[in-house]
C-alpha cells in the first residue's frame, strides 16, 4: 500500500565548486495521511534541503520522493510552508498577508478572506488584521506565516523552523496552539526543530537525523496521549522520550557531554 508522503532512497548532492556536497544520504521515510512528523537534528545535517526538496523547491540528486503517488518535481497545490524566518511583505496588512497565498495560487481573494479572518481570529490576531508586519512581535509574525500557509486548506504542512527565533514564553504558547489547531484539522505537518523537547511534546514520531552526510540515525513514536498540556513536559513518560533520543545522539558523537 502506498503511502501519503513516500521518500525512498533519496540522496541529495550540491554541486560545489570545490568538493560536491552530499547534503542527504539514502533517506527512507513514509509519512501517513494525519501524522506529525517532527525531525531533529543538530546544524547542517539537511534537515532545510530535505524540507526544501518535500516543497518541490528543489530538485533531488536521487531516489524518489512522492506525494499521493505522484513525483515531486514542483511546488505541490495542497502544501502550505513556514519557514524559519517569516517571509511577511513589509508593505501589506496582516489580512493581505495572509490572502497572498490566494494570489499565489490564483484563487479568488474575495471569497478566502472570511477564511483568512477565521485562521487570524483563530491565532488571536483578529484586533490587528489592518496592522502592519513591523507593528506585531516575532511570535506574532510567525502566527500570521502560519495563517498564510494554512489558507487554502493544504493537505501538508511543512514547517522550517518556525518558532526557532522566539522567546521560550511565545515558544510555549506556539506550540499549544499548533497542537490545538492540528488536533481539530488533522493535517499531516513534518515540523523541523532543533529542540528535542519541542520535538517530543509535538511529534507522533520523531526523526532523528545525523550529519556528514545527512541521513536519518533514528525513528521514535511518541506515544503520549493528547491533548498534551505543557506540563506533560514534567512527566517521567517525557523525560523517558527526551533521554532516549539525547542517548541515541550521543552514541553517534552529536552530543560529547
Ligand atoms: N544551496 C546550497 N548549496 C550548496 N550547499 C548547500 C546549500 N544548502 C545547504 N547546503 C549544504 O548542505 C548541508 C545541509 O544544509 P541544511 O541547510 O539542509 O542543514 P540544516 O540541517 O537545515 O541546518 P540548520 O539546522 O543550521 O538549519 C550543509 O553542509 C550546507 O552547507
Ligand atoms: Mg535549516
Amino acid at each position: 500500500m502506498s503511502s501519503f508522503l513516500e521518500i525512498e532512497r533519496l540522496n541529495k548532492v550540491y554541486a560545489s565548486e570545490r568538493k560536491p556536497i552530499h547534503a542527504l544520504q539514502d533517506i527512507d521515510l513514509h509519512i501517513e495521511e494525519g501524522e506529525f512528523v517532527c525531525i531533529v537534528g543538530p546544524s547542517g545535517c539537511g534537515k532545510s534541503t530535505l524540507m526544501r526538496c518535500m516543497a518541490g523547491l528543489e530538485p533531488i540528486t536521487s531516489g524518489r520522493l512522492a506525494l499521493h503517488g505522484r513525483p515531486i518535481d514542483a511546488p505541490p497545490d495542497d502544501m502550505g510552508v513556514v519557514f524559519q524566518r517569516d517571509l511577511l511583505l513589509e508593505w501589506r496588512n496582516i489580512l493581505d498577508n495572509v490572502l497572498v497565498a490566494a494570489e499565489f495560487h490564483d484563487r479568488d481573494r474575495r471569497e478566502l478572506e472570511p477564511r483568512a479572518r477565521e485562521l487570524l481570529g483563530l491565532f488571536g490576531l483578529s484586533a490587528y488584521l489592518d496592522r502592519f508586519p513591523r507593528e506585531l512581535s516575532g511570535g506574532m509574525r510567525q502566527r500570521v506565516s502560519i495563517c498564510r500557509a494554512m489558507l487554502l486548506d493544504p493537505q501538508l504542512l511543512l514547517m522550517d523552523e518556525p518558532f526557532g527565533a522566539l522567546d521560550p514564553f511565545t515558544r510555549d504558547e506556539l506550540n499549544a496552539e499548533l497542537q490545538r489547531t492540528w488536533l481539530e484539522t488533522r493535517k499531516t505537518v513534518v515540523f523541523i526543530t532543533h529542540s528535542i523537547t519541542e520535538a517530543v511534546f509535538l511529534g507522533s514520531r520523531v526523526v532523528m537525523m545525523a550529519r556528514g552526510p545527512g541521513r536519518i540515525a533514528d525513528v521514535v513514536p511518541i506515544e503520549l496521549e493528547r491533548p498534551r498540556g505543557l506540563e506533560v513536559r514534567e512527566t517521567a513518560a517525557f523525560a523517558a522520550y527526551v533521554a532516549r533520543i539525547r542517548d541515541t545522539f550521543r552514541e553517534i558523537g552529536i552530543y560529547k557531554g
